[in-house]
């Protein structure tokens, strides 16, 4: 069993502990707060497993082979290098890090040390967002047109990141692993409503040097939750709607033809709509595959993983470039 320490058990904190608390594979050694309150309600069954409020504990103890980051996003960096330091492997909740510098640090860190990171993108271990992938890459599908997400909610406006790095950086996840092209160009716009506070509701727009198109709107100000994306393609379109308990994808075999010669301001466009289809959906809570996937990249180094501390830098320049074109009032960005 590798032991583990798990640090930051605030919102997100308890279901990553529940998770590698069921696993056969991790002993949780430790859970760690800073927050003794908030320690003192979680309830712990397993005689092995202490709490603590100091993560110092868990870094120098020798037993202890990796350390799972659920701490607020400006603090993953300064965690995850001193874990790696000290010769642990680290799964650090998304997004890995608040700059590409600090995380090609993080990566070169863990190169030296021959140690895993795992960046969890959790919605990459969904059955939904596994199955869209899927029927994208089939020639039923066509090619990719667009991606269109609305991610939004009443959400905790935090301090040290804004809307983007904490909602669209599921949709940036999702897009580089359903679409193996690199962006080329990101703009952004976004609005800051209160002075003291990060911008709190934004629309990205990424662009490919194909003919594919996303749009994400993310905002922290709405009184309804939304998790809503369409993904189009020229001979099918898929939409997933991740709050439906059951059947969340569901895909229409709608679209639109434009016959004879595009180029000719005559040409005729036909309305194609046929049958709509649900796929089955495995029922497999994402985190307990993330779980899984942290084992197999420590057992073997050449696993090809989907979470490693590349695929968290390439999400990470994203963001940065998303920021930079919001401060310019969406001046789009190459990437
Ligand atoms: N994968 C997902 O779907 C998902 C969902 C929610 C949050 N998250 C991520 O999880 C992380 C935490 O988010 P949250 O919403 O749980 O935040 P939170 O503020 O609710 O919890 C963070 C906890 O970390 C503790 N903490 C901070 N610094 C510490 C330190 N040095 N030592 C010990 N404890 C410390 C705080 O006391 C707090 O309880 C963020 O990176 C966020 O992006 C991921």
């Amino acid at each position: 069993m590798i032991k583990i320490g798990i640090v930051g058990m605030g919102y997100w904190g308890p279901n990553l502990y529940r998770n590698f608390d069921s696993s056969k594979d991790f002993l949780v050694k430790y859970i760690c707060d800073r927050d003794l309150k908030l320690l003192k309600k979680i309830s712990v069954s397993n005689k092995f497993t202490s709490k603590v409020n100091n993560y110092k504990k868990i870094i120098n103890d020798s037993d202890i082979q990796a350390v799972i980051i659920a701490t607020p996003v400006s603090t993953h960096y300064s965690l995850a290098k001193e874990c790696l330091e000290a010769g642990k492997h680290v799964f650090v909740e998304k997004p890995l890090a608040d700059s590409s510098k600090k995380c090609q640090n993080l990566i070169n860190i863990a190169k030296r040390n021959s140690l895993t990171i795992f960046v969890d993108h959790t919605f990459l271990y969904t059955s939904a967002v596994n199955k869209m992938k899927e029927i994208a890459s089939k020639k039923y599908f066509g090619n990719l047109l667009y991606y269109d997400s609305t991610r939004i909610n009443l959400g905790l406006i935090q301090n040290d990141i804004n809307v983007m790095w904490d909602l669209a950086v599921h949709d940036l996840a999702i897009l580089n692993f359903i679409e193996n092209r690199k962006p080329k160009i990101v703009s952004a716009v976004g609005h800051k409503h209160f002075k003291s506070k990060p911008v709190t509701s934004a629309y990205l727009t990424i662009k490919y040097d194909n003919n594919f198109v996303a749009h994400i709107n993310v905002n922290w100000l709405s009184p309804v939750k939304i998790r809503q994306t369409i993904l189009g393609g020229s001979k099918k379109m898929i939409l997933y709607n991740d709050l439906e308990p059951s059947d969340k994808i569901k895909v229409f075999n709608k679209g639109v033809d434009v016959i004879k010669n595009e180029n000719s301001p005559s040409n005729l466009v036909e309305y194609k709509v046929g049958d709509t289809f649900l796929p089955n959906l495995k029922n497999t809570e994402a985190l307990k595959t993330a779980v899984l996937e942290f084992k197999k990249m420590i057992h073997n180094k050449k696993y090809k993983s989907r979470s490693t501390g590349q695929n968290g830098m390439d999400v990470v320049k994203l963001l940065e470039a998303a920021d930079r074109s919001m401060v310019n009032n969406g001046r789009p960005v190459k990437v």
